[in-house]
Formats: structure tokens, C-alpha cells, sequence
């Protein structure tokens, strides 16, 4: 009885997980729910920096989530040119971000590069040019 239950339980564990990954959520929400945290020494986030009503420390990201992902993939793309290799994914690998904050863990670091992998290639351009010439 108890196997039998325990694999019923599994089961409809994923399926759940199946039908989230159908949803085919935008893979910036994750991101955006780390760095709207506000900023502190135990936090991800870069509320209170870069992220709040209005310009406080550093570069201003914005304050909603659209607005952060528009400073990004719009006014300032230079920040996530290249994708994993770019001044934001390297910002936070290394540590230099959040500024007296927490590290980015390798499973968020995760959600950051399944989010550049889909807006910001990391093989530059100039790498599929090559392979045509
Ligand atoms: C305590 C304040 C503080 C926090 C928290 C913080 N930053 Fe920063 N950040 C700065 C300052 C100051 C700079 C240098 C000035 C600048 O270029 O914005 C900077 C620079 C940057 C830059 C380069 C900006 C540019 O225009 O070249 C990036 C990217 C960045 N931070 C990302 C982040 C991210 C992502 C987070 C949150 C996960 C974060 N930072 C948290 C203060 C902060």
C-alpha cells in the first residue's frame, strides 16, 4: 500500500512538473525574482540599487519587472551581449554583484543563463559570420 501510494505521488509530481514546463513560462521571471529582493548582506537582490522607484545607486534597471527586462533587452543591451560571457552574467559570477550582498548560487546562476540563452546568444554574431564566409 505505502509503494503504491508513494508511486501514485511521484506520479502526479510529474505531471505537474510536466505541465509547468508546457506553460512555457518567460524564463525572466525567475531572474526578476531574485534581483527585486531588496539588497541586504544575506540577499540576491538588487532592490534598493539598481531596481526601486526611482534611481538610487548605480544604473538604473527600473522598477517592475517589465521595465528591468526592457533595460536589458532594449536600452542597455551591451549589459547581456554575449549571454553567459556578458558584463551582467559575469558581474554576478565573479562576485563584483550584488554589491555587499549574497552570491548567486549555481542553480540561480542556472536561471540567469536559461534566460540569456533565449534573449542573448552566447556565440557572438561574428562567429556565425565566420562560418558563412
Ligand atoms: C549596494 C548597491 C548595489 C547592489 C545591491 C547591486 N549593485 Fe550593481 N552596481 C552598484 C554600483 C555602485 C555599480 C557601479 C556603478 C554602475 O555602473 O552602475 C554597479 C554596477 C553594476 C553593473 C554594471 C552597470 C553598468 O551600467 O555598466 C551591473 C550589470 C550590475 N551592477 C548588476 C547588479 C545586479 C544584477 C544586482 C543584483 C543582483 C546588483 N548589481 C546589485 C551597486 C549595487
Amino acid at each position: 500500500m505505502k509503494i503504491r501510494s508513494a508511486t501514485r505521488l511521484a506520479i502526479a509530481l510529474l505531471s505537474a512538473m510536466g505541465a509547468t514546463a508546457y506553460a512555457q513560462e518567460n524564463p525572466f521571471d525567475a531572474v526578476f525574482a531574485l534581483m527585486t529582493q531588496d539588497r541586504a548582506p544575506d540577499s540576491p537582490g538588487c532592490r534598493g540599487c539598481h531596481i526601486g522607484p526611482g534611481p538610487a545607486i548605480g544604473t538604473y534597471f527600473g522598477n517592475t519587472q517589465d521595465e528591468v527586462e526592457m533595460t536589458f533587452t532594449v536600452d542597455r543591451p551591451d549589459l547581456i551581449e554575449g549571454g553567459r560571457g556578458s558584463t551582467l552574467a559575469s558581474f554576478l559570477r565573479d562576485g563584483l554583484m550584488p554589491l555587499s550582498g549574497s552570491l548567486w548560487t549555481d542553480c540561480e546562476l542556472e536561471l540567469l543563463y536559461t534566460w540569456l540563452d533565449q534573449v542573448a546568444p552566447t556565440l557572438p554574431v561574428a562567429v556565425a559570420t565566420e562560418a558563412t564566409r
